[in-house]
């Protein structure tokens, strides 16, 4: 296995075990504190929480396919997230995100998150991101654009390159 885990965190990891009744309820911790770590869920981030709760891979892997919050590739160093949920999908969602992905070279038709080669963009779909009276809404890594316009990306593409 070649997940390399700073020993304060493996021993943060362990005492989190002992406060669940069984140590499978710790699974969705444990990859939460791993994506934190990593800034995503590897095929080694699985194998490693399962055998350090005693469970199969899959019992680890289904659980980082079923949950959106879960990446299983690192993002890109500006992480665009697009609301594609009604009241931003009337007011254009659509074409924001298509345009960040045309300028990008990305699958504007990808139900996944994208990452550009060069590491520098991630973008993706999400659903309601709780600001519907501002749409089109987009997040820029922690940061929310209301009212979000052909321009706005404009500016995000030209600050992340
Ligand atoms: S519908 Fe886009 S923020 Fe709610």
């Amino acid at each position: 296995m070649a997940l390399s885990i700073p020993a304060s965190l493996e021993s943060q990891l362990d005492e989190l075990v002992t406060h669940y009744p069984q140590k499978r309820s710790a699974s969705l911790m444990f990859l939460h504190a791993l994506q934190e770590h990593f800034g995503y869920v590897s095929n080694d981030a699985v194998e490693w929480t399962a055998a350090k709760l005693g469970l199969q891979p899959i019992n680890v892997y289904e659980l980082v396919t079923f949950y959106p919050m879960f990446r299983q590739e690192p993002l890109g160093k500006t992480h665009v997230k697009v609301c594609r949920t009604l009241s931003c999908a009337l007011a254009g969602s659509s074409e924001i995100r298509d345009h960040f992905c045309k300028k990008l070279g990305l699958n504007s038709h990808a139900h996944t998150p994208q990452t550009t080669p060069d590491g520098k963009f991630t973008v993706e779909f999400v659903e309601c991101l709780a600001d519907c009276g501002s749409a089109p809404v987009v997040m820029v890594g922690e940061s929310v654009l209301s009212k979000a316009s052909i321009a706005d990306a404009d500016r995000v593409l030209a600050a992340g390159r």
